[in-house]
């Protein structure tokens, strides 16, 4: 077995992380980061601490989990949420509470939406109770802190804030009332007996993880997830995750931007997929194009706020840093933007949009598999990026993966569509 290949398993068993939909880089960095935190031990001991430790078991997966979530994520899914919610209570008359879960719940963001969506649609705090859970014991102590900084709060969006939280300097409180909603614990979702004990759901929101499972772990995650929703339940999950579901028994209830689906007892259907496939209107990046035409400037910064000119002096700050690389690449000095890259990952946090560049240098440059590899890091980090999805559709297509590019262009194109749409709201 491979040095790494050890930690790439023991990450798959644990978490069902699939090291082929995030790279490898990005575990190998979490396993260096964990080797430097102990004083800079060598790979095949921190192996052996690591077998001996569960406090380091938890440590290295605090270390390669994205937490990545905020308020009201897909609103509409919320809206449909509160309509779906009215009427359940009145088809069971009342007789209990609706109970709700969110898993992962991450930092909270998503099970507290959940309730104060149902909180501003009227109904009593006795009407219905929400389960957070997640693998990341931070996470989820972070989410019973329930003080929130700007970045929880995107998009147009924002007046729950007035409503539910108090300022406190920079960060805001979330009220006591909606806290009171929620139960949040530690919980894997690969665990057969998760929430045994426990009646099923009758809304069951689980968004944006399975993207980082394969085939198999998606359908036995599925399976816990069906035993967990209420046989008249309602299932949410992100916008990339519906593919498996139409033969697991499982269809869209065929609400635009929700992405939810209910019990489906007839035969099943050939495929079915959320939301249904539509034209694409994405172009695909030519593969026989090498460096960009100035024109195309294919590496427009998406972060960054102004251009920085190439002969710029050294930059030091994330956004100059990002900028300085989108002008490098756009003027054609492929060398100087990889460094530039590089040094941002020395230096900062790993973004998606570095990850984005790297794999288009290494495109242009004709190495389409260290491109493959880039392109999927950087949707490790941001599952939605519209360039990254695209270029990487392209790639598989070239090298004959039909069904693989479809299923990108898929995504890319519900990405769009979703983020037009929070943009006319
Ligand atoms: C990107 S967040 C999603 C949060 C929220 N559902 C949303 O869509 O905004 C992914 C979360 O999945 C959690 N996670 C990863 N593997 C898990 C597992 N096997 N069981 C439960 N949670 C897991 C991570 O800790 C992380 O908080």
């Amino acid at each position: 077995m491979s040095g790494e290949q050890r930690f790439f398993d023991f990450l798959k068993e644990r978490i069902g992380l699939d090291v082929a939909s995030v790279g490898s880089a990005i575990i190998e960095r979490a396993v260096r980061q964990r080797c430097n935190a102990l004083d800079g031990v060598s790979s095949d001991e921190y192996w052996h601490t690591l077998q001996g430790s569960r406090d380091e078991q938890q440590a290295l997966i605090e270390a390669v989990i994205v937490p990545e979530t905020w308020f009201f994520r897909y609103p509409e899914s919320f809206a449909t949420l509160v309509k779906l919610a009215k009427a359940r209570l009145a088809q069971i008359k009342g007789m209990r509470a609706l109970r709700l879960l969110s898993l992962p719940c991450s930092t909270g963001e998503e099970p507290y939406s959940i309730a104060m969506a149902l909180l501003d649609a009227g109904l009593a705090p006795h009407q219905f109770k929400v389960d957070g859970l997640d693998v990341s014991p931070l996470s989820v102590e972070r989410a019973r802190g329930a003080s929130y900084g700007k970045n929880s709060f995107r998009g147009q969006y924002t007046a729950f804030r007035e409503r539910h939280f108090s300022a406190e300097g920079e960060r805001f409180l979330l009220s006591e009332r909606v806290r009171e909603q929620v139960r949040l614990q530690v919980g894997n979702v690969l665990d057969p007996g998760l929430l045994a004990a426990e009646p099923p759901f009758d809304f069951v929101f689980c968004r944006n993880l399975l993207i980082y499972f394969d085939q198999p772990t998606q359908r036995q995650v599925f399976e816990v997830l069906k035993r967990l929703t209420h046989e008249d339940g309602v299932l949410f999950i992100g916008p990339a995750e519906g593919s498996l579901l139409g033969r697991l028994g499982m269809r869209s209830i065929g609400i635009a931007q929700s992405f939810a689906f209910s019990r489906y007892s007839e035969p099943e259907p050939p495929a079915v997929l959320l939301p249904q496939p539509v034209p694409l209107s994405l172009p695909l990046p030519s593969r026989k194009v090498l460096p960009p035409a100035p024109r195309q400037r294919p590496f427009a910064a998406r972060s960054a706020t102004a251009s920085v000119p190439a002969s710029a002096p050294a930059v030091n700050d994330a956004a100059s840093l990002l900028a300085h690389i989108a002008s490098l690449a756009n003027e054609g000095k492929s060398a100087e933007a990889r460094a530039a890259c590089e040094g941002y990952l020395q230096q900062h946090e790993p973004v998606a949009q570095v990850f984005y560049w790297l794999g288009l240098l290494s495109d242009v440059a004709g190495n389409a598999l260290e491109a493959q590899g880039f392109y999927r890091k950087a949707l490790y980090l941001a599952p939605q990026h519209p360039e990254a999805l695209a270029h990487l559709a392209a790639l598989l297509a070239s090298q004959g993966d039909v069904a693989g590019a479809q299923r990108l262009q898929e995504r890319a194109a519900r990405s769009m569509r979703t983020a037009d749409h929070e943009l006319k709201r």
